[in-house]
């Protein structure tokens, strides 16, 4: 049995101090994986995957015919794609280079959903290519698009339909999706040409269900009961009036996850006892089956298990103002909290208690100056020399990194029982220069 409060953590499952008064992740000492890798760097811990995978999984038992499909723009590295295909969970994919990463680490597409709104011919000619189980079109373009590469290929490819069901959640607006002013999907409106266009001239689209994602960092369990109803009560008018018997149902991600003490977000427990309540309510109201069920976690599966660690470097005291530390990273290799003013946690993987707390403002090394990781924050007596320790990083801090400045990416451990294996390489200055080309009149 998990932890029923599993998605509630604040911090990795196996965070503690050790003998040595670090902090430890995974039975690895933090301050000995920044020296041994340098920073930054992305630790990534084994058994929250493990937990939050399972979390997911016993709280859905009670809807056997629910799909768990990985949201691989959290994170996608082919050692996490390793791992949660292992423990039997599908993908859901945005792009050619996240499918040729599963490809890469040798699994197959027939538990992915490619979903996108502006997926290119190459991109759709891959996922044709190695037998995607389905793509959620998104738009008419993209409709036509794929019916005449199904065409060239003699083949049928099993689809469902992006919908915006115009339900609004309170999570930062460019992370907000369901609404029916958004760039994806099909509203409720034109829906319908769709339908049509699928009985009359798209015959190598096979429409089984609807999609819809309405948004992330989620804390409201009612905005999926809503969502449900939205899309079981589509299901039930498309088979009225188009005749297509609709089985799939794709609701998409968002649950929310602990960043700071004052996040509140609902287990995965509460949003999948929601989830199937409303399922059975509304099917059994709209004289529908029950269909299968597909969910896309991305943050809440992977987001708490990773920690980035930094070395604090210059020291910037302005008297009666504030106190600025920089690190050796920042935006580049997480860009929340410039994008969308995200707050994190943190503390001194090397402090000792007898340490006095100050409140600072740990700026990242980036030439911006929004490029400011956390802002008033205390922290354990740091100085330069420190290991600052973030939480929560593990979901769209390495999927979102840049080489802003011309900086390297940094490397990826993944921790367990004691042994930090590393599964990202630090980006080297040769692989930062090999695509660059100088043509002759210039050298
Ligand atoms: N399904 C679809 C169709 C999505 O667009 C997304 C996320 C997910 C599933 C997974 O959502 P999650 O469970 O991770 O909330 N970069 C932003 C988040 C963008 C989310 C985009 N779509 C951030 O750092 O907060």
């Amino acid at each position: 049995m998990h932890d029923k409060t599993a998605n509630q953590f604040l911090k990795p499952q196996t965070l503690c101090k050790n003998a040595q008064g670090n902090l430890s992740l995974g039975g690895c000492d933090l301050v000995e994986l920044a020296g041994r890798f340098a920073t930054p760097l992305y630790v990534m811990d084994e058994d929250t995957l493990l937990a939050m995978i399972g979390a997911y999984k016993q709280a859905f038992a009670a809807y056997p015919k629910t799909k768990i499909m990985f949201a691989s723009k959290a994170l996608m590295t082919g050692a996490i794609a390793k791992l949660f295909d292992q423990n039997g969970l599908g993908f859901d994919v945005v792009s050619g280079g996240e499918i040729y990463t599963l490809l890469h680490a040798g699994i197959s597409l027939k538990n992915t959903c490619f979903n996108g709104n502006n997926k290119s011919l190459a991109e759709l000619n891959l996922a044709l290519d190695h037998h995607i189980d389905h793509i959620s079109v998104d738009n008419f373009w993209e409709l036509e698009q794929l019916n005449t590469l199904c065409a060239k290929r003699g083949m049928i490819q099993k689809i469902h339909l992006r919908l915006t069901p115009g339900i609004e959640c309170h999570t930062h607006e460019y992370i907000r999706t369901g609404q029916i002013d958004s760039k994806f999907g099909f509203d409720l409106n034109s829906i319908d040409k769709a339908l049509a266009l699928l009985k009359t001239d798209y015959p190598h689209l096979n429409l089984t269900g609807l999609h819809a994602h309405i948004g992330s960092q989620i804390f409201e369990t009612k905005v999926y009961d809503d969502e449900v109803k939205v899309l079981l009560t589509e299901m039930k008018r498309i088979q009225d009036t188009f005749g297509f018997a609709l089985t799939e149902l794709n609701i998409g991600g968002g649950l929310g996850i602990t960043y700071t003490a004052t996040d509140t977000p609902p287990s995965v427990f509460q949003i999948a006892d929601n989830i199937i309540t409303s399922l059975q309510k509304n099917c059994t109201d709209l004289g529908l089956d029950l269909p299968t069920l597909y969910i896309e976690p991305g943050r809440s599966l992977v987001g708490s298990a990773g920690v980035t660690l930094y070395t604090i470097g210059a020291r910037k005291d302005i008297p009666n103002v504030r106190t600025y530390l920089s690190v050796d990273g920042g935006m580049a290799d997480n860009p929340r909290p410039a994008l969308y003013q995200a707050l994190y946690e943190a503390n001194i993987a090397n402090a000792k208690q007898q340490d006095a707390f100050e409140t600072v403002t740990v700026a990242g090394r980036f030439c911006e100056s929004g490029d400011i990781l956390m802002t008033n924050v205390r922290l354990n007596a740091p100085k330069t020399g420190d290991i600052l320790c973030v939480y929560d990083t593990g979901a769209y801090c390495y999927s979102m990194a840049s080489n802003y400045n011309r900086t390297l990416t940094p490397a990826m451990v993944l921790v367990k029982d004691g042994k930090a294996d590393i599964i990202i390489r630090r980006q080297t200055y040769e692989q930062l220069v090999q695509n660059d080309i100088i043509p002759d009149r210039l050298k």
